[in-house]
């Protein structure tokens, strides 16, 4: 198949191209670089030994996707272009919205101009806000999201299902992630975060590498089994592999949703004990407050992903880390050698 893939230089992007290169499809990137650098698309050729095309651009711009539908016979959309950051969406909600929601729809406009109407989404747990029972099940209400950056997932999910009741010849499938982390088992790809991570795991590689001199610790008086946030930690290779069993599974018209994540929930002290015994070093660490807005505990049931798509996750945490070890040590500086 012939996919665009938006934001593919992207974190997830980078990986997700590098599966379906290895399936035999054919992705063609459109990305404006404001969080990658074209040195991740490189890496991805490298892998695979494979070309792919890649276009410098905004998805706002309708005549570059026009020009890009054109040029290439593109059977499907993976749309992962868009801001991500919580705490930055906070401060600049305006930007966030227009990126976000004005990206999504000048992406769908350009896609009924050029009769694509397959689309998957990169969505996330964050739109079932606090959950209201665990693990979390595609069909658990959603809202009550407390940042605008959540809340635009929440829309775009409203946007591609409205798209789909008024043209029941679209195909949305609404892919929401846990807690992506780890890197391909090359060392050549990887997260590439700006500055000083948001994240626990990139922020525990920096301080693993001697960057950052200590974890904090966003609490651990929360009710877990150690006090610590517990989330469902994913490693990218599997989500990247989510992506293509759901291009090639789902080919019916209709709104698909799924969870993609392991289903086991581990702890912000798990985490950091898990990339100690990947580093070979402990982690140094103090307890700090709470961070605003966090959940105390967040894990999917991805059996739907199973039954449905045949996609499982298969890679454990202690993989998840050693893998993004191994990209922190080869890539101390990300892709900016
Ligand atoms: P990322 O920032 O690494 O990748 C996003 C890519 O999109 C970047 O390469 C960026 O340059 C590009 N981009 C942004 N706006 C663009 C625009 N208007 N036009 C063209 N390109 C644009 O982020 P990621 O972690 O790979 O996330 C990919 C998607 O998955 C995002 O939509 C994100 O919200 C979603 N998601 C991520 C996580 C996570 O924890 N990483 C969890 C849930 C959902
Ligand atoms: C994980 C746990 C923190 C940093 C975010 C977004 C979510 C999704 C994934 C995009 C929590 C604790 C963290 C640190 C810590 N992204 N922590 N010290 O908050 O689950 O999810 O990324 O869609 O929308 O909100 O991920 O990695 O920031 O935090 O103790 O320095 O680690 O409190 O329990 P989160 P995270």
């Amino acid at each position: 198949m012939k996919i665009l893939v938006t934001g593919g230089a992207g974190y997830i992007g980078s990986h997700t191209c590098v599966e379906l290169l290895n399936c035999g499809h054919q992705p063609v990137v459109i990305d404006n670089f404001c969080n990658s650098l074209p040195e991740s698309i490189n890496r991805v050729q490298q892998i695979t030994g494979k070309k792919l095309p890649l276009y410098r651009g905004d998805i706002r711009d309708g005549a570059l996707l026009d020009k890009i539908f054109k040029e290439h016979k593109i059977d499907c959309v993976i749309h992962f272009a868009g801001l991500k950051a919580v705490g930055e969406s906070c401060v600049k909600p305006i930007e966030y919205y227009d990126n976000n929601i004005g990206g999504t729809l000048s992406l769908v406009n350009a896609m009924k101009r050029n009769g694509c109407k397959k689309i998957v989404f990169s969505s996330s747990a964050t739109v079932y806000g606090t959950p209201e029972k665990l693990p979390l099940t595609e069909d658990c209400k959603t809202g009550g999201t407390t940042n605008p950056y959540g809340t635009s997932k929440l829309f775009q999910e409203k946007i591609l299902s409205d798209i789909y009741a008024a043209d029941n010849g679209w195909t949305v499938i609404l892919l929401r992630y846990f807690n992506p982390i780890g890197a391909h088992k090359s060392g050549l790809i990887g997260e590439d975060p700006h500055g000083i991570p948001n994240n626990l795991s990139p922020y525990i590689a920096k301080v693993a590498i001697g960057e950052l001199p200590e974890v904090r610790v966003f609490g651990n008086d929360y009710p877990t089994k150690d006090g610590t946030g517990v989330r469902d930690y994913i490693h990218v290779v599997d989500l990247a592999q989510g992506h293509v069993a759901a291009i090639e599974k789902v080919n019916a018209a209709g709104v698909y949703v799924y969870n993609l994540g392991t289903g086991t929930g581990y702890s912000v002290l798990d985490v950091i004990n898990a990339f100690s015994a990947a580093c070979g070093k402990p982690i140094p660490y103090t307890v700090v407050q709470r961070r605003d807005g966090d959940i105390a505990e967040c894990y999917a049931d991805a059996s739907k992903a199973e039954r449905e798509l045949g996609w499982k996750a298969k890679l454990g945490l202690g993989d998840m880390c050693s893998s993004l070890w191994h990209w922190q040590q080869l890539n101390p500086r990300g892709y900016n050698k």
